[in-house]
């Protein structure tokens, strides 16, 4: 079995370059942890009484006979073949119940190859791509003195991802432009074959108002590097409510002295923790006193001209 199999992957390295071209259209593509079908089509006539045997990159995996239209399965835990006439050409569909990239011996390809008893030149190979829907999103929002930072991470995806936001502000919809999103990636120290995937927004704090904000995630694998894509991914979506905090003014004089300093505090009594801007006005609305962002304000009683 052993000495079988290192043979067949020789022969399979030699004919690689030859069908590289035809293999994505007819093996497409298999999600990480799903089931997976291949369908192999022998057309009619050809081949008829030999047996053909499936193999996978870790050994053989099914031996069918096309005379008597049976398959024996050799690994019927992790794999079902089977073969039926379908308008006079034979068909074998092979199926893999758990489809991953770890379990076979080299990390990024899954490889089948079908092959007669009688003649292994007339061989043939696929080589479905694999990938890793990402899972368990989880958003952190940060809002700092330049405005809001949202970050969403993916702990796993394959291949390297690609995400977009979409923004809903007060119940209106728009899409924020890729400009002011940034993606990175890393190999997952543990599982090289995979990566970390973040993707994070940034608003800035001119742009902030008391708002509900929504944002709708979708971050994907890129597969084929075109929007199609986003079907292989998953969609999040998460609200950030930046409200007006509440506030109350505590031990501030009702009459002040000219020239003394007085001293006022202000209290935002709103529950949950909530980053404020804190400014001081004089009751026009204009003019700024001292301490801006401080919550106390100390400043020296003024006469304001009339
Ligand atoms: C598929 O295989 C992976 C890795 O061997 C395992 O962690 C996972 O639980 C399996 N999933 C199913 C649905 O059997
Ligand atoms: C093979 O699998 C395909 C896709 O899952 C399915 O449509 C087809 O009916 C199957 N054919 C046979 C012969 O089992
Ligand atoms: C966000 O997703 C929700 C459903 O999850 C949908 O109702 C809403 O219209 C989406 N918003 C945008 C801006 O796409
Ligand atoms: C995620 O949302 C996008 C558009 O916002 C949509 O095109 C795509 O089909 C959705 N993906 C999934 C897996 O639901």
């Amino acid at each position: 079995m052993c000495g079988f199999h290192e043979k067949f992957i020789n022969i399979i390295w030699m004919i690689l370059m030859a069908i590289t071209l035809t293999q994505e259209q007819k093996c497409g593509i298999a999600e990480e942890g799903k089931v997976y079908t291949l369908s192999l089509v022998i057309p009619p006539g050809s081949y008829k009484d030999e047996d053909v045997h499936i193999e996978a990159n870790h050994g053989r995996i099914a031996r069918c006979t096309l005379r008597t239209q049976t398959c024996i399965n050799l690994h019927s835990n992790l794999y079902h073949t089977n073969l039926k006439k379908v308008e006079g050409s034979s068909v074998i569909n092979v199926t893999v119940y758990n489809m991953t990239k770890t379990r076979f011996l080299s990390n990024d390809i899954v490889q089948f190859s079908y092959a007669f008893a009688n003649d292994y030149q007339k061989q043939e190979m696929c080589e479905p791509k694999v990938f890793f829907r990402p899972r368990d999103i989880v958003c952190l929002h940060q809002i700092t003195g330049e405005g809001l930072s949202l970050t969403c991470t993916a702990e796993r995806i394959y291949p390297g991802g690609k995400c977009f936001f979409l923004l809903s502000f007060n119940r209106e919809m728009s899409t924020i432009h890729s400009t002011s999103t940034s993606e990175s990636i890393e190999e997952l120290a543990e599982m090289p074959i995979y990566f970390k995937f973040n993707c994070n927004i940034f608003i800035s704090k001119s742009t902030l108002v008391p708002a509900l904000y929504h944002f709708n995630l979708s971050m994907y694998p890129s597969i084929y590097h075109s929007n199609t894509d986003v079907m292989y991914g998953t969609n999040d979506s998460l609200a950030i409510i930046l409200d007006h905090p509440k506030l109350i003014l505590e031990n501030c004089p009702e009459y002040i002295e000219e020239n003394k300093e007085v001293q006022c505090t202000c209290l935002n009594i709103d529950t949950s923790p909530i980053n404020v801007f804190i400014n001081w006005f004089t009751k026009d609305g204009q003019t700024v006193l001292g301490n801006a962002k401080s919550n106390v304000l100390k400043v020296k009683a003024k006469r304001i001209a009339q």
